[in-house]
């Protein structure tokens, strides 16, 4: 078992390796086999149209749904051996949804710091001091006291992932965080995510933001009724994918205004920022 915290920054440690995952519900497969490998501070964006299993792959990955066929490992541990102890590994792969969910009878501290309390057995104090400190990075240390319905969507998904983090996750999964927000939250919260990337947090993002997914992801994987069709840098995957039904799922993209594809000045390749 090589993943304790003192490897955290070897280049080219594994934290998730998926192989084969296999998924059906009733006679719909949804999942036909994944193969996927993330890498210890590596940013994975999962794209592809509604109903591709991008969901259920995060959930398969979480154990929140058991998986058919393949094996998941995090590190060097086989998460869907039999007997493993799947409350464990939860707590070491955070994952925020599309609906916030905070605990709505609770203030915004209280939300962040119960997990670490009641589940890792931190003392009050200190969960507290650490959920505060969180909070703080994160611009929302005036709101610690506040109840979640008294914060905007935006505020309110910003604590669901600060909630999450302070678990301290090996990784973190993203499902469509920002779907339901309306179009001018979005931006405050790519910006917990871009800062978590900045900060070396290994996250796999589910999104439909596809300008995010260009400039913030390390690798793009393509999912096409259940298979990863392709992946790549996105700036690869973006200006020329191989595949045409990923080239046909991004011409629906960028119809719908939703990835800009201005040309780039002569000369200039780099289409990835930060
Ligand atoms: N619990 C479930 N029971 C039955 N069908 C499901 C369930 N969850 C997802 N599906 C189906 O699986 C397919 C993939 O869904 P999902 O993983 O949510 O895709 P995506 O997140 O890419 O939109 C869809 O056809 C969806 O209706
Ligand atoms: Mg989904």
């Amino acid at each position: 078992m090589s993943g304790d915290l003192g490897m955290r920054g070897a280049d080219g440690e594994v934290v998730l390796r998926l192989d084969g995952i296999r998924k059906a519900f009733g006679k719909l497969e949804v999942l036909r086999g994944i193969d996927l490998v993330v890498h210890r501070h590596e940013v994975v964006c999962l794209i592809g149209a509604s109903g591709s299993g991008k969901s259920t792959l995060l959930r398969c990955v979480n154990l929140i749904e058991p998986v058919d066929a393949g094996r998941i490992f995090i590190e060097d541990a086989e998460i869907t051996a039999a007997g493993v102890d799947v409350d464990r590994i939860r707590r070491r792969i955070g994952i925020v949804y599309q609906a916030f969910n905070l605990f709505p009878h609770m203030s915004v501290l209280d939300n962040v710091s119960l997990a670490p309390r009641k589940v890792l057995r931190t003392p009050r104090a200190k969960a507290e001091t650490d959920a505060l400190a969180l909070l703080d990075r994160f611009g929302l240390a005036e709101k610690a006291t506040e109840y979640p319905d008294r914060l905007s969507g935006g505020q309110q998904q910003r604590v669901a992932i600060v909630r999450a983090l302070a678990m301290e996750p090996d990784l973190l999964l993203l499902d469509e965080v920002t779907s339901a927000l309306d179009p001018e939250l979005v931006a405050e919260v790519l910006g917990v995510i871009r800062e978590l990337a900045r900060g070396g947090m290994t996250m796999v993002i589910a999104t439909h933001e596809m300008g995010f997914a260009r400039d913030s992801a390390n690798r793009v994987c393509f999912l096409d009724e259940g298979r990863i069709l392709e992946e790549g840098p996105p700036d690869r995957i973006f200006r020329h994918p191989a595949e045409e039904r990923t080239r046909r799922f991004l011409q629906r993209v960028i119809e719908a205004g939703r990835l800009d594809v201005t040309p780039e000045p002569d000369g200039a390749s780099e289409a990835v920022a930060d």
